[in-house]
């Protein structure tokens, strides 16, 4: 259930928790090299930015290479428009975001860390502003706040190392990958806030400590108190929705995993665990953490319509199946909404999902089409059978209701 960790200590109303605060609640972090990343490794942790890998084994590729002193990249760019999670965590326990990037600099022996922060997450970038001019230790004096623009796929770890090395936040189409030649050709780690701040606390408390660990997640959509939770991994869908409130109407499906995630019917979903490694071991994700609720009068096609939108919206434009192929099925996706069901559009639609598929550079593509393919199996009754009702009111994304 409920379990604060990386949001423990004073109260989220009472803004950002500073320096002295922050040391005085955990110590200062520890001083450890290298050696932690066997601590990490055999903590289990995994990212939290959206694909669940395991951090210390992304940490022990790093420091195998051996191209000139490594960089960290602490990615705060949350571009997940339904997603809170992190600049919440930014803004109010900046310390504890860098302690975990500083361990993270001296574990891989790096001599840089840049913080990418999104540019309309105001509150955390003043927070970790404030915070990184609080902090005595050399690695984190010389660290950069970098800003990154309000797009999807800024976000995305080859676009994070390209907008830290020459202020172009968009993917990189070609090889080699980031963990050889990253910022300025040098072997490069991105890694989630959310991620880093686990770290600051195993490097305190153990790796036996951390135990299954925690998540923050966001609960959007029809909730009654929607926002941010830390939850225990295993607790399911159905005590999120109780810890946020509960809703007054029934609810019909749920969005696991934001953009890139699954719609799953509201009766398997209830008590599917909140758990990124065990969620995918079911064939879903928990993505960037967003769990939404759709409820009884929401629709489906509609709500899929708009996301279809803005992901194609989003696409970087270097990929033709991305580019062109995002923007068909998203409208397809809105002729059924706006125009009513017909079988020419609904066989595009799984066609083009599995033609799409897999060819682009990033795995924006691979995000829509499994969130996609989730909506015209949970909704597949809708997208047979939908009046011509919808009306594209507006190309910006909407949190489902
Ligand atoms: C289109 C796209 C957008 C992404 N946006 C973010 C983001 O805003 N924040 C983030 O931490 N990870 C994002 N990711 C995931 C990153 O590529 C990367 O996996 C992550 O930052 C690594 O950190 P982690 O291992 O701690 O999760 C995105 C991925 C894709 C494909
Ligand atoms: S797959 Fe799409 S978002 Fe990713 S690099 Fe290619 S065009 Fe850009």
């Amino acid at each position: 259930m409920i379990r604060q960790r990386l949001l423990a200590g004073p109260d989220l109303s009472r803004g950002p928790e500073g320096l002295a605060w922050h040391v005085q609640r955990l110590g200062p972090p520890p001083v450890i090299g290298p050696a932690l990343i066997d601590v990490v490794e055999s903590s289990g942790l995994t990212g939290r930015g959206g694909a669940a890998f395991p951090v210390g084994t992304k940490w022990r590729s790093i420091a195998r290479r051996h191209a000139g002193q490594p960089v960290v990249v602490v990615n705060g760019a949350e571009g997940e428009p339904q997603s809170l999670k992190d600049r919440v965590l930014m803004t109010a326990r900046p310390h504890l975001v860098l302690d975990g990037a500083l361990l993270a600099a001296r574990a891989l022996r790096a001599s840089r860390i840049a913080v990418v922060i999104g540019e309309s997450h105001r509150d955390a970038l003043a927070s970790m502003s404030a915070a990184l001019a609080e902090r005595p230790e050399p690695e984190l004096r010389q660290a950069r706040i970098v800003i990154a623009p309000p797009r999807y796929v800024a976000g995305e770890s080859s676009a994070t190392v390209r907008l830290v090395g020459s202020g172009i936040a968009r993917p990189t189409t070609r090889p080699p990958s980031m963990h050889e030649a990253g910022v300025d050709g040098r072997p490069t780690l991105v890694q989630n806030v959310e991620s880093l701040a686990h770290v600051a606390l195993i490097a305190r408390f153990g790796a036996g400590w951390f135990g299954a660990g925690t998540v923050l997640i966001t609960v959007v959509g029809a909730a009654s108190a929607p926002g941010v939770l830390e939850v225990e991994p295993g607790t399911s869908v159905r005590e999120v929705f109780a810890a946020a409130g509960g809703g007054s109407r029934a609810t019909r499906a749920i969005l696991l995993g934001g953009y890139f995630g699954a719609w799953v019917g509201a009766g398997k979903a209830w008590d599917l665990p909140i758990d990124p490694v065990a969620l995918r071991d079911r064939g879903l994700t928990l993505g960037c953490g967003v769990v939404g609720f759709l409820h009884d009068a929401g629709c489906g096609v509609c709500e899929t319509a708009r996301i279809m939108r803005y992901l194609a919206s989003e696409s970087s434009a270097q990929c033709g199946p991305c580019f062109f192929g995002l923007r068909a099925l998203a409208d397809a996706t809105a002729r059924i909404g706006e125009r009513g069901s017909n079988p020419e559009d609904l066989a595009r639609l799984h066609r083009w999902s599995q033609e799409v598929a897999g060819r682009g550079a990033c795995r924006h593509p691979d995000g829509a089409v499994i969130f996609l393919r989730s909506a015209l199996a949970v909704f597949a009754e809708e997208f047979a059978n939908h009046p011509p009702h919808w009306r594209a009111e507006s190309s910006q994304p909407r949190r489902i209701a």
